[in-house]
Parts: C-alpha cells; sequence; structure tokens
C-alpha cells in the first residue's frame, strides 16, 4: 500500500540524496526491510529487493516504487538466501539492469520461539543458514559491485561531496544474544555469527572505503518479528518494559538506514547501532510467557505467529 513520507522515514532528509544510486536488499518484502529500502527510494534510490515469495516480492516493488515518480524496483522472487547461486544471480542482474549496485542491505532472516530442546537439528540448521550463511552469500555476491562503489564515491571527510556515497552495507541483526534470551538460542547464535561478520568486513573491505555496520532493531510494531515473538494479548506488557515506554515504528529503523548511507555516516564503520528504545538494558525478550514458569512446563509455543506446525 503506497505510504505517506512521514510514515516510513522522518522529515530530516534531503531529497535526491541517493539519487542515481541502488540499493540490493534481502528480505525486502518483510515489513522492516521494505520501509529501508522505501526511504531509500523517496530519497533518489533505485532498488531491487530479494525475497523467497515471487508475488509478495513483486508487489512490495511496486508498492515501494510509489515513493518517488520514476523510481524503479525490481522485485526478484524465488531466491533464497541459502542458495549462493541463486543470488549471485540476482546480484548480477541487480546491477545489470539498474547500472550499478552502491548499497546492501542483508536483512533475511528466520525466527519462532521455542527452547533448546524444542529445536530440532534441522530447525536451528535452518536460522543459522538463512541468517549465517545467508549474510554470508549476500556478502559474496555483491562485495565485487561493492568495492567499484566505494572507489567511485570516496570521500575523505572534508571535501565537498559532490556525488554522494556508495560501497556500503547495512546488515539487520537483533539485540537478542547481549544478554541472552529465553526460546531464541537459535536466533542467538545466529545473530552474534551476523554481528561477527559485520566486523570481519569492516575490518578487511574498510580499506577499500567499504563501511560495514549494523543495525540491531529492538520490539517493532507491526512486523513479522513481533508477530512471531510475542502473544498479542502482551504487547502492553512488553511495551512497558521498554525504557522509551513503547514499542519502536518502521521509520525508525529506515531512518538509522539513511543515517548509515549518507554522507553523515561517512566515518561510522564496523558499528552497531541498536534502535530498541533502551530495549534490551531491560533484559531478555519473553514475548508475554512467563519466565521462568514456561520454560519448566515443557509446554509447546502457541499463540504466535509461526509455531510449530503437527506433521501429524
Ligand atoms: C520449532 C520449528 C518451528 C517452531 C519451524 N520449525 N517452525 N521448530 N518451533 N515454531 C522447524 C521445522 O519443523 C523444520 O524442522 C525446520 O524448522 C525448518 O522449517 P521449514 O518450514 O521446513 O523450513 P524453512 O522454510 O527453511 O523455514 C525456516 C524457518 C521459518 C526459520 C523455520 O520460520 C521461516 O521461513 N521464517 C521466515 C520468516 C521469518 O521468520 N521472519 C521473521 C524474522 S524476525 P524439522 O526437524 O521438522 O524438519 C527476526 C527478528 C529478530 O529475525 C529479533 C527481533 C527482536
Amino acid at each position: 500500500m503506497p505510504m505517506e513520507k512521514y510514515q516510513f522515514m522522518s522529515n530530516v532528509w534531503r531529497d535526491g540524496i541517493f539519487d542515481n544510486k541502488v540499493v540490493f536488499c534481502t528480505g525486502g518484502a518483510g515489513t522492516i526491510c521494505s520501509a529501508q529500502v522505501r526511504a531509500m527510494v523517496a530519497l533518489g534510490a533505485n532498488a531491487c529487493i530479494i525475497g523467497r515469495n515471487v508475488e509478495k516480492t513483486e508487489n512490495m516493488a511496486k508498492d515501494i516504487a510509489t515513493a518517488r515518480p520514476g523510481a524503479r524496483v525490481l522485485g526478484i522472487g524465488a531466491i533464497d538466501v541459502r542458495k549462493p547461486e541463486l543470488l549471485q544471480g540476482a546480484a548480477d542482474r541487480c546491477a545489470r539492469e539498474l547500472g550499478s549496485l552502491d548499497f546492501v542491505i542483508a536483512g533475511a532472516a528466520g525466527n519462532f520461539l521455542a527452547t533448546i530442546d524444542q529445536i530440532s537439528p534441522n530447525a536451528m540448521k535452518s536460522v543459522i543458514d538463512i541468517d549465517v550463511l545467508g549474510s554470508y552469500n549476500t556478502v559474496k555476491a555483491t562485495l565485487p559491485y561493492l568495492k567499484e562503489s566505494a572507489g567511485r564515491y570516496r570521500t575523505d571527510g572534508t571535501t565537498l561531496p559532490v556525488n554522494g556515497t556508495g560501497g556500503r552495507i547495512i546488515f539487520v541483526s537483533a539485540t537478542l544474544h547481549y544478554t541472552g534470551t529465553p526460546m531464541q538460542s537459535h536466533v542467538s547464535v545466529a545473530k552474534a555469527g551476523v554481528d561477527a561478520m559485520a566486523m570481519s568486513v569492516a575490518i578487511e573491505q574498510g580499506p577499500r572505503g567499504i563501511t560495514s555496520n549494523i543495525i540491531a532493531p529492538g520490539p517493532i510494531a507491526e512486523t513479522e518479528g513481533m508477530a512471531r515473538l510475542s502473544k498479542s494479548d502482551a504487547k502492553s506488557k512488553v511495551a512497558k518494559a521498554v525504557p522509551s515506554g513503547r514499542f519502536g515504528a518502521v521509520k525508525e529503523i529506515a531512518d538509522a538506514t539513511v543515517y548509515l548511507f549518507s554522507d553523515a555516516g561517512n566515518f561510522v564503520n564496523g558499528e552497531t547501532l541498536v534502535v530498541d528504545g533502551g530495549a534490551w538494558h531491560t533484559a531478555g525478550f519473553a514475548g508475554g510467557f512467563e519466565y521462568p514458569d514456561f520454560m519448566l512446563s515443557g509446554e509447546s509455543v502457541t499463540g504466535v505467529k509461526g509455531g510449530k506446525k503437527s506433521k501429524l
């Protein structure tokens, strides 16, 4: 659905700062990533969003394109980030059709709530594969393009930037592993790996002008993540535990993205930008499942999206 600008980004950014640039985003049909891309597109970029579901990805691409007259947004569906060859094909197509690939958002992720004894080896592997290997495959497929862009738009931070920025990657992570979070061992392990990867990219590719940073969203309202991680009748209790007293909005993640990709973020590299209203400081996220009572009960998780399907 087309959105008013104030709904997906703050009114502090200048139009055209991403003119003639291209952003490539995995998980781009999701609520958070689509807002990140929409903000970039509104500010001048063209985009490729990547997803597993063809219809959802193509429809979201059309929708994001409404953010700016003349915007080009490709929705490339049927791409599982666990398949390096598919991701490489998507990155090559993006650069070929849109002319370059200047910014990358590694946003595809998998999640559900379950204690470690309720997680099968395949379930653990699935999340690690999507989050860690998916991010790696994204880096691998896009790095040659990012190097090119970083070389083209290199800045020393003091001269007037004429053509803007490029050669930047953001990994969308989480805060779950900072404290340890019940029923999130799989994602905590995976996101710790993603964070480590982002740092390695910063250190190794920084000398080429690339920046690699992490955005760690907290509880963001109306997202797939919240639907999967929190019972709907527990929302006010969960929100109360956030120091800012509320859930975040997707525009707040989009703003963080624009900051890191823009001229304002030139010297920020290998950093984690936590956007969570202070939530992780007040400890683990339990989504309305009483701690430790629920863990001790041995019950399966119900009442959230993405609950385990019975094989009967
Ligand atoms: C236990 C579960 C489960 C559940 C699936 N599985 N759901 N186990 N509890 N609720 C198990 C399956 O039984 C199977 O194991 C294995 O996981 C793989 O599941 P499949 O559905 O076969 O495969 P796949 O398509 O790979 O699914 C991956 C997935 C799924 C991660 C399990 O949830 C998914 O595709 N999610 C994508 C969307 C998503 O999660 N978005 C939210 C991101 S939010 P067996 O042994 O039976 O074969 C996010 C926020 C972070 O990341 C933090 C914010 C605060």
